[in-house]
């Protein structure tokens, strides 16, 4: 369990590649995540965002960022790789004081839909408290929206390389989200995935430090059908494809976040386990299965990484 998850995103910003960092709202999303990074011997960020703390805390921010800790310290004890707990989406100052409290590896704080001068005082104000204590901090610039090829519109949304190389120059935050078109979720692109790689490639170059994507679930098509067929909605579903995921890594992408795809993976594969053992009542049974279905798909993304044998 490391204490500061700077550690290992500067090793994987000097040897490009990226760390996996997967969403879990309970036990079972988190045990698939760490038993898949074991396996690949892949360094880990598991993250919760303010609503997961929520949702294990039963609506108690202290309990719920409490529990998280302890889950992840407990496993993660009798692993050979490295796991870091990341909050993700920090919003909510109170929120960001829990889990820096309970002993996060590193809060996000977002602050992305303020004006950029208070985005960067509100990023100043939290990277000094956790620095404090160690613990290092993401914050992100612009908007995760999908972009369309309107120049106007893409200004307004996409992150400013200039106003990049400052914000973090000021706020002396540890890694930076910069939007380049992503957008959380399981509907991403209305037409062709079009992300803004010149942006990114700039961004790198002006701020030298970690770079964090969101929104980069790939949607898997095979598992969007699988779902559909056992009686979910889910046509037009749309994610990041394997090839702009490489291509960001190699232009300076070093964190991962992934939530959708295993969101995705585990209502197919549930419908599919309770469509076909109808007998079945043991919930432990009907999960054993499904969780090996998230299991793979975090192997997957690991290996798309670059991560696997990086531990
Ligand atoms: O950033 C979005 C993640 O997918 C977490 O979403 O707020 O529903 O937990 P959530
Ligand atoms: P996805 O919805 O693409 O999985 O993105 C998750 C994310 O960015 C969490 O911060
Ligand atoms: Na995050
Ligand atoms: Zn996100």
């Amino acid at each position: 369990y490391v204490k500061n998850t700077k550690e290992i995103l500067e090793k994987a910003s000097k040897e490009r590649y990226a760390i996996g960092a997967f969403n879990f709202n309970n036990m079972e999303f988190l045990q698939a995540i760490l038993e898949a990074a074991e396996e690949e011997k892949a360094p880990v960020i598991v993250a919760t965002s303010e609503g997961a703390i929520k949702y294990i805390g039963k609506g108690d921010i202290e309990t719920g960022a409490k529990l998280a800790v302890e889950m992840v310290r407990t496993y993660a004890e009798k692993l050979s790789v490295p796991v870091a707990l990341h909050l993700d989406h920090g919003r909510d100052f109170k929120v960001i004081m829990a889990a820096i409290k309970a002993g996060y590896s590193s809060v996000m704080i977002d602050a992305s839909h303020l004006p950029f001068e208070e985005n960067l005082r509100e990023t100043k104000r939290i990277v000094e408290i956790a620095h404090a204590v160690g613990i290092s901090v993401e914050a992100e610039l612009g908007k995760l929206k999908g972009i369309e090829d309107n120049v106007v519109e893409k200004e307004s949304v996409l992150v400013d390389p200039e106003e990049a190389k400052v914000f973090v120059k000021e706020t002396e935050v540890d890694f930076l989200a910069p939007a380049i078109g992503t957008s959380h979720g399981a509907f991403k692109f209305k037409g062709e995935a079009q992300l803004d790689f010149e942006r990114l490639k700039k961004v790198k170059e002006y701020t030298q430090i970690p770079l964090v994507l969101h929104g980069a679930s790939m949607v898997p098509q095979d598992i969007v059908k699988l779902a559909n067929e056992y009686g979910a909605e889910l046509s037009g579903a749309k994610g990041v494809p394997e090839d702009m995921l490489k291509k960001a890594i190699e232009l300076g992408i070093n964190k991962i976040n992934t939530d959708t795809d295993l969101r995705i993976t585990f209502v197919a594969y549930l419908r599919k386990v309770l469509s076909e053992d109808k007998s079945q009542i043991d919930p432990r049974k009907i999960f054993k299965p499904v969780f090996e279905q998230v299991k793979e798909i975090v192997k997957e993304r690991i290996r798309i990484f670059g991560s696997s044998g990086k531990a």
